[in-house]
């Protein structure tokens, strides 16, 4: 993730690492700590011996709107997705299947968390990232927007979805918590009731994917 990151133009603040460990990346600057010492600091329970601080910037809405909108892809925007695993996951599929940008509404884990920033494998600084009211929603004038409901939208195979100007996946405890929008449904078997958001962003992204290769 840290390399990533630098490849990707993130300049590092500071740069520490485990004793034992041997990494070569650019920072201002660099701590070497003892196993002990680099365990007490570390967020994870088996870090990897390498720990980052920086700065990384959301871009404005209108930019990553337009980013999305100049590949032809719709803005992916997440509305209270609150577990930063599946933030930074979402992340992770939204670049690997071509999305130049994701938007952040309101309630959504943070995607420059360490948790999400871990989770996207260092994605998160290749694609736009932006924060986003619902009112920027309303303003996309001319652009439809899509939801993705777990039940009781269009069936994906019939649901236009690569003409959508953003593309919505809800939280995992509310779904879609703002009315209004079109709705995408991936069917499923009976008896299951929703799929994880993740792995629903990842079926409707790779559908995209697919449809503007065909
Ligand atoms: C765990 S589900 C939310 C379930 C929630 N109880 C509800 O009322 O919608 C989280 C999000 O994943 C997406 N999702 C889950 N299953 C889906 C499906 N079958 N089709 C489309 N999107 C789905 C939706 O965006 C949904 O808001």
């Amino acid at each position: 993730v840290v390399r990533e990151a630098t490849l990707a133009g993130v300049v590092l603040e500071l740069l520490v690492l485990r004793e034992d460990v041997r990494f070569d990346v650019p920072a201002e600057r660099t701590a070497v700590l003892s196993e002990r010492l680099f365990n007490s600091v570390s967020t994870t329970v088996t870090p990897q011996g390498v720990i980052a601080v920086a700065r990384w910037q959301a871009v404005p809405f209108e930019k990553a709107l337009a980013r999305a909108r100049e590949r032809g892809w719709p803005l992916v925007v997440l509305d209270g997705v609150q577990d930063p695993g599946n933030v930074g996951t979402i992340v992770r599929t939204a670049a690997a299947a071509g999305a130049p940008a994701v938007a952040f509404l309101e309630g959504t884990a943070d995607p420059l968390g360490p948790k999400a920033v871990r989770a996207s494998a260092g994605n998160v600084f290749r694609i736009a990232v932006a924060e986003a009211r619902w009112q920027d929603m309303e303003a996309m004038k001319g652009l439809e927007v899509w939801g993705a409901a777990a039940e009781g939208g269009e069936p994906l195979d019939e649901a236009p979805i690569e003409g959508a100007g953003a593309l919505v996946l809800g939280s995992e405890a509310h779904g879609l918590r703002h009315g209004g929008v079109r709705k995408v449904t991936i069917p499923a078997a009976e008896g299951v009731e929703s799929l994880n958001v993740a792995a629903a962003a990842a079926v409707l992204l790779f559908e995209l994917r697919r449809r503007q290769a065909a």
